[in-house]
């Protein structure tokens, strides 16, 4: 591993430009995650769909990571989203429903494999790609013939999406590119003065994004994994369930037109990333090695550090992000982002970070994570 040099010049020419087109007032509306029908509560979500029925940008937390919604078939407020986001009109949005049966407006058709994933995991971190009915803007699905629709779980973004009657295109809500969000400070560091208001909901509850599966009659496709695993799939569908683009198994296997934005670089802090791969004793020595070359090359060095591997960098001079038990995934997950954003926001220029080996949510965090590091 060659540590590259200080990329500070490059950083300052983004920062810049990051910092133009934030010439809006950017609401902030509080709500307790914990009593959503408190009366403060109720008036920030009533404002918020306020915001969204009238063509408006509102960011909002889901059980995955915060979304920035918009009304959904209203094609001139979600280009507004694109516009915010700075993101290429080939790269689809999700479409947010508060109730099941909302599903009928988005879509042609719902194949068996559809209803049967719905009824077991919505609400829930679960996409489904489906044919997209004639009322759903070209502009939300990028021109593509499918449309990606989830009814999420999270107590908040359920309020808000019944409150505001209309279905919700919302993509991460982070700059193009970056890393997502799980705490509207998040957002607002990438979005403030660009969008109408931030729904402060407190923190995610899983971390990483939902699962994006297309759905067909004859079997599932993964294409992006996400909190419910592969195998959780295939014990529902009928057919045959396979997965495609994630970061295990990307290069081998593109996720390519059906899903655009799966193949690049995504997700990314501004340091560089650098990944070690592995497990047990050879995985951390591997860890403390990548450190001590970071360290001695000059770089500000930032680790993402799970408790079993402090005893591999003792005496380096870093920031440290507690990353937690490197035996709970569900907490390195929910931990994964907002420990990239605070070691950028730091100032280091490499992040040093072990990959957790494993299945289920492992999978996602892997896949971000590579993702994350391309250059
Ligand atoms: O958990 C999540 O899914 C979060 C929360 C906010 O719901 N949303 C999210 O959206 O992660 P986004 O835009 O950051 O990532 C969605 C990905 C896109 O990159 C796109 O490639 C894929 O899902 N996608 C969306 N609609 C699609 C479509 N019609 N066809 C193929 N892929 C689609
Ligand atoms: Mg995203």
């Amino acid at each position: 591993m060659r540590p590259a040099a200080n990329r500070g010049g490059s950083r300052d020419a983004e920062g810049c430009r990051l910092e133009k087109n934030r010439h809006m007032k950017t609401l902030r509306l509080l709500v307790d995650a914990n009593d959503p029908e408190s009366r403060a509560s109720r008036q920030s979500i009533r404002r918020a769909a306020e915001i969204l029925r009238t063509g408006g940008t509102v960011a909002f937390p889901t059980e995955t990571v915060y979304g920035l919604g918009a009304n959904a078939l209203n094609a001139a407020a979600v280009g507004k989203i694109f516009a915010a986001k700075e993101r290429p009109a080939w790269d689809p949005l999700i479409v947010h429903i508060g109730e099941a049966k909302k599903v009928r407006e988005v879509v042609a058709e719902l194949p068996e494999n559809a209803r049967r994933l719905m009824d077991v995991f919505w609400p829930g971190p679960l996409t489904l790609l489906l044919p997209k009915s004639a009322e759903v803007p070209h502009i939300v699905t990028a021109g593509l013939p499918r449309v990606g629709v989830r009814m999420p779980a999270h107590p908040v973004a359920l309020a808000l999406l019944r409150a505001a009657e209309v279905a919700v295109a919302a993509p991460s809500a982070n700059t193009f590119g970056r890393t997502s969000p799980t705490r509207a400070d998040h957002v607002a560091e990438d979005l403030d003065g660009r969008i109408d208001a931030i729904v402060d909901g407190g923190e995610t509850t899983h971390g990483v994004e939902s699962t994006v599966v297309g759905v067909g009659a004859k079997g599932c496709v993964i294409y992006r994994p996400g909190v419910i695993s592969l195998e959780q799939i295939r014990a529902v569908c009928v057919g045959e369930v396979t997965a495609r683009g994630n970061g295990d198994e990307a290069e081998e296997q593109p996720g390519g037109a059906a899903s655009p934005g799966m193949s690049l670089r995504h997700y990314a802090p501004r340091a560089r990333l650098v990944l070690i791969d592995g497990d047990g004793e050879e995985q951390k020595a591997a860890f403390g090695e990548a450190a001590r070359e970071c360290e001695e090359a000059g770089e500000a060095l930032g680790l993402m550090l799970p408790d079993a591997f402090q005893t591999a960098v003792i005496g380096r001079r870093a920031r440290v992000f507690r990353w937690g038990n490197w035996m709970d995934e569900e907490e390195l997950a929910q931990r994964m982002f907002a420990g990239l954003r605070w070691l950028d926001a730091g100032g280091a220029t490499a992040i040093v970070c072990p990959v957790p080996p494993g299945r289920g949510i492992a999978v996602a965090i892997r896949d971000r994570l590579r993702k994350a590091a391309r250059r």
